[in-house]
């Protein structure tokens, strides 16, 4: 692997332990201001010293992330639906890389819809920017499903999407925890981290998911919903860290968790500066 691919890569997920916190704020470029990411820089800027990877469109990265923060970027680069539409698989590469090299990030993200009316557009669509990725030296993760394609979370149907990315030639790929994670994990040969989905009813089941994602194989998280829309989004992304770099139990997270709630000073954190 390219000098400057493994270092965009090591920028996203963390050499001292494999491992990564993504924190995922791109939900805007389908579904508008979603609830608590309304204003983008209100609800990132108090998360991202927890972030090891902050993954965001340009429009949000221009806007409302201060340059001088050294988190890595994971820049969406694939839309062109919004949830007013009956079918969202319909996207297409709405960056150029050479916007994303100048933006100096760390890796590139696209969905792909396998199985749907729009497969075929969306794989080609990732192979022509793995094209564009190897040329710049730029990782490109591929997302196995959003919205609508929820239904298909399955270890079937989410191994046969993950190793088709992989045999595509992504550097990474972003899918969904699910039961026999571990299938999904073995037939795919590249790094993979899971989203959060929808909120959760409890926090519990937000570790649980993480902590069973990492004990099958992820190397990390990507999450966003589950971490800015809890009351106590600092005390969250805190906690998820401990179970994602620190192998921190269930329990442990809960306890971090509880501790950060409580801490009055957990205001004076979120004026950290980068
Ligand atoms: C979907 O639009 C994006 O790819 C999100 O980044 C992804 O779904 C992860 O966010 P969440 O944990 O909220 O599902």
């Amino acid at each position: 692997m390219d000098w400057g691919m493994q270092n965009r890569l090591s920028r996203m997920i963390k050499p001292a332990t494999g491992h990564s916190v993504m924190l995922a704020c791109d939900h805007g470029y389908f579904m508008g201001p979603t609830n608590k990411l309304e204003n983008p820089r209100k609800t990132i800027e108090p998360l991202l010293p927890y972030a090891d990877t902050l993954a965001v469109t340009r429009g949000v990265l221009r806007t409302s992330v201060d340059p001088k923060w050294s988190t890595a970027i994971l820049l969406r680069v694939s839309g062109g639906s919004s949830i007013l539409m009956e079918d969202l698989s319909n996207e297409e590469i709405t960056t150029s890389m050479r916007d994303a090299v100048r933006l100096n990030v760390a890796c590139v993200a696209l969905s792909i819809f396998v199985g749907t009316s729009h497969e075929k557009q969306t794989l080609v669509n990732l192979s022509k920017l793995v094209d564009q990725g190897q040329e710049f030296a730029m990782p490109v993760m591929a997302i196995t499903a959003v919205g609508k394609e929820l239904e298909k979370r399955d270890s079937r149907y989410l191994s046969l999407a993950c190793r088709l990315a992989a045999e595509l030639g992504v550097q990474v790929v972003k899918t969904y925890y699910c039961e026999d994670f571990a299938r999904v994990v073995n037939g795919c040969p590249v790094p993979l981290v899971v989203a959060g989905g929808p909120k959760l009813n409890t926090e519990e089941d937000v570790f649980n998911l993480a902590h069973n994602a990492l004990n099958e194989g992820a190397v990390g998280v990507d999450m966003g919903r589950n971490i800015w829309q809890n009351e106590n989004p600092v005390a969250m992304i805190k906690a998820i860290r401990a179970i994602v770099h620190e192998s921190a139990s269930v329990r442990e997270a809960l306890q971090i968790f509880n501790e950060n709630k409580k801490n009055p000073s957990q205001r004076l954190e979120t004026q950290i500066q980068p």
